[in-house]
């Protein structure tokens, strides 16, 4: 099957062919399963060293889309990482119940041990599993989450349409996603940042060097704001909207399942 290539203005370019590390020829999901394996001992760290801490700011705005749900619901957090946006959501929503899987066994860790520590077992479980085959039933869960995971899929359709499927009718997807603001000169001023200052410092903690320069390189080819709205209605989403936060570094996408 052919890759789909979403095109942003500037590149031509399939998106699974966006890899952290270019010169080697295993598949995306390989070398991603291995970058958040090789820099999750730092990942919580850099985050929120690289934000400032805004991080927890767009989390926060997506939980808050959470509020609509009825008590014991089952929420669906993708690429769940270190778990903190389950964390969050659970210490805010304590009624509602996550499900948190991931590719990468070393960020599960770090997650499970968290949420053991917060004592947060009954309310979050985790599992390693792929967005591309997610192993829920079909309509059997409440709201799909997904934050600064869909960019790394090897295939975003198939990540899609598996979020989808899953999915009960009439719910909710939640995804947040980086961004590249449009405004001058804040535009100017990111772009430099996050060409130029962000993969050294990312590089200097996080020992990766390509790490925080894929960041960067699948940032500027990923669909963003209308065109990623356009990809979820593709594969199956309704009522789709972004809200673009912080000046367009972030952006928060929904949509429902028709
Ligand atoms: C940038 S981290 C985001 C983690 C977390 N959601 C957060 O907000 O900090 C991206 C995560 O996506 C995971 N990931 C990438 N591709 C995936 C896939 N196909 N299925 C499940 N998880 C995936 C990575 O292993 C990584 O933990």
């Amino acid at each position: 099957m052919r890759s789909p290539s979403y095109l942003c203005a500037q590149n031509r370019i399939k998106l699974s062919t966006v890899k952290p590390y270019q010169d080697q020829d295993s598949s995306k999901r390989t070398q991603v399963e291995s970058m958040f394996d090789s820099i999750a001992f730092k990942y919580d760290f850099l985050n929120t060293l690289l934000s400032g801490g805004i991080d927890n700011y767009w989390r926060k705005k997506a939980i808050e889309q959470l509020s609509h749900l009825e008590d014991n619901s089952k929420v669906l957090d993708v690429a769940t990482g270190t778990g903190v946006l389950s964390i969050k959501a659970a210490k805010r929503f304590f009624k509602l119940n996550f499900i948190g899987v991931d590719i990468s066994q070393k960020m599960l860790d770090f997650a499970a041990n968290r949420i053991q520590k917060l004592q947060l077992e009954k309310q979050i479980s985790l599992k390693n599993m792929d967005s591309c085959k997610l192993e829920f039933p079909e309509n059997s869960l409440d709201c799909v989450m997904v934050a600064f995971g869909v960019r790394n899929f090897e295939n975003l359709d198939q990540g899609l349409k598996e979020m989808h499927r899953v999915l009960k009718k009439g719910e909710k997807i939640i995804i947040l996603e980086f961004t590249m603001p449009r405004k001058s000169p804040i535009k100017q001023i990111y772009h430099f940042y996050f060409k130029n200052i962000l993969p050294v410092i990312g590089k200097l903690y996080s020992k990766d060097p390509r790490a925080y320069q894929y960041l960067f390189e699948s940032v500027q080819q990923f669909p963003d704001y209308e065109r990623f709205t356009q990809v979820l209605q593709k594969n199956g989403f309704a009522n789709c909207s972004f809200e673009s936060l912080s000046f367009g570094v972030c952006c928060l996408y929904i949509g429902y399942k028709s």
